[in-house]
């Protein structure tokens, strides 16, 4: 009885969700094709405060350019020490050069590799959805 109940209330709920749902594309057909979204520019320059404690810092440059794969890191070339100094870039965190055992290397990590799988170039993009989201900052205020 009571497992009926729980069943029916599930199936009521899923309803209700169904109802609150609205795709970002819209109403469109499931199998039409989207325009491409626009690309955002990036916000070169000043840099954008950080959310939280230990948020990935952003780019405040363009990144296209720079090759990642298996061989080549072309982000290494401009903020890996020494190389940082001649090129006046930040130098990347000490915490990117411990492996995952704790062990700490002279060469980046391979867990810091892909850069941009923490990093991405700052922008003014707007939210997708709205949101009630706030800085730590914010919040303590
Ligand atoms: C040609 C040199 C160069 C290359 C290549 C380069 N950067 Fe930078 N990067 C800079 C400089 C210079 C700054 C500082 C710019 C500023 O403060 O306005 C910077 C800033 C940054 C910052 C901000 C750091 C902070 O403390 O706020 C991050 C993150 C960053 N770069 C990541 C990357 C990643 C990831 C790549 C590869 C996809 C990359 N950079 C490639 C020169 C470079
Ligand atoms: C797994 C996520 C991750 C990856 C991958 C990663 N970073 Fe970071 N990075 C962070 C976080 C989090 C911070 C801020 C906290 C810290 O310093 O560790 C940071 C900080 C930095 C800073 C700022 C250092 C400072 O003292 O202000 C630079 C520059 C940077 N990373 C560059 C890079 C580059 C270049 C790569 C690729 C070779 C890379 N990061 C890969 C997460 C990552």
């Amino acid at each position: 009885m009571t497992r009926l109940l729980v069943l029916a209330l599930i199936a009521l709920s899923g309803v209700a969700l169904a109802q609150d749902l609205k795709t970002l594309r819209g109403d469109q057909k499931i199998d039409a094709v989207d325009a491409a979204p626009p690309v955002s520019q990036v916000r070169e320059g000043a840099r954008l405060d950080r959310a939280y404690r230990q948020q990935p810092p952003l780019i405040p440059h363009a990144i296209e350019k720079y090759e990642i794969d298996l061989k080549v890191n072309q982000c290494l070339r401009c903020h890996d020490w020494p190389d940082n100094v001649r090129e006046n870039a930040p130098k990347i965190s000490e915490t990117h050069y411990v492996d995952r055992a704790g062990k700490r290397l002279d060469q980046i990590a391979a867990t810091r590799w892909f850069c941009n799988q923490c990093h991405v170039p700052q922008t003014d993009a707007k939210p997708l959805v709205e949101n009630r989201f706030r800085s730590a900052v914010q919040s303590a205020r």
